[in-house]
């Protein structure tokens, strides 16, 4: 059996920040569960359907063919069989990832994907339903988040830093309406496990969140 670790959390907690780096001193895989999600909404964009047209959305969904591969130790997401990495991490792609994350059809498809690659590998997946729903047997559940004013502003800190031109403001607002829906979806909703760790990342450095979940992990590991 595969040793499997789900953190769940709000946009901007620093999910994939922290995951990555544990799995990688515990060599295990990383899965970054929205890249996923953000795969689809970009496939969504680049069609030119309203995301909101949950028909059109669903129709697409079985058209859409979204893989994950490793490459270096990093994960590389494939939309129809394009390297889309690069293309995922932008404002209009979280928000619509966000909104076509609510069909049903998009949660299944990628559910399945997400459960078939955790029965292969000993991995740390994030996401938002991956202890609820996804891996509701991961012997470690860890529900990781921050006050939203901080999270918004390492949003910030991370997209000036690329060099993207954008508003603290803007952000808070985009990430607030963003959990809002996240949270109130009527499918696996954002939510933390009754089983799950609570790790309040507000006053901790990256390292600091980084050490806890590692630390957590090598309880369960033994
Ligand atoms: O983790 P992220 O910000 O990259 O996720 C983008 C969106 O994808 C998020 O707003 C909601 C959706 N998502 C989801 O519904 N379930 C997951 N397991 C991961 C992401």
């Amino acid at each position: 059996m595969s040793f499997n670790v789900a953190v769940d959390g709000p946009a901007g907690a620093g999910k994939s920040t922290i995951a990555r780096a544990a799995a990688k001193r515990l060599h295990l895989i990383y899965v970054d569960t929205g890249a996923m999600y953000r795969a689809m909404g970009l496939f969504v964009l680049q069609s030119g359907i309203d995301p909101e047209d949950t028909e059109a959305v669903a129709e697409l969904c079985g058209r859409a063919d979204i893989s994950i591969r490793y490459q270096g130790g990093e994960q590389v997401v494939l939309l129809n069989g394009e390297n889309v990495n690069d293309q995922l991490r932008t404002g209009e792609v979280s928000g619509v990832s966000s909104v076509i994350s609510t069909v049903p059809q998009v949660r299944a498809k990628m559910v399945s994907l997400q459960k078939k690659l955790a029965a292969q590998c000993d991995c740390i997946m994030d996401g938002r339903d991956i202890g609820t729903c996804v891996l509701p047997d991961a012997q470690l559940k860890v529900y990781l988040t921050a006050d939203s004013g901080v999270r918004a502003k390492r949003r910030f800190d991370e997209l000036t830093q690329k060099g993207q031109d954008c508003s603290l403001e803007q952000i808070r607002k985009d990430m607030e309406e963003r959990d809002y829906r996240d949270m109130h979806r009527e499918i696996s909703p954002l939510r933390q496990a009754p089983d799950a760790v609570l790790l309040d990342t507000s006053h901790m450095t990256p390292e600091e969140a980084t050490e806890r979940l590692t630390d957590l992990c090598r309880e369960k590991m033994g």
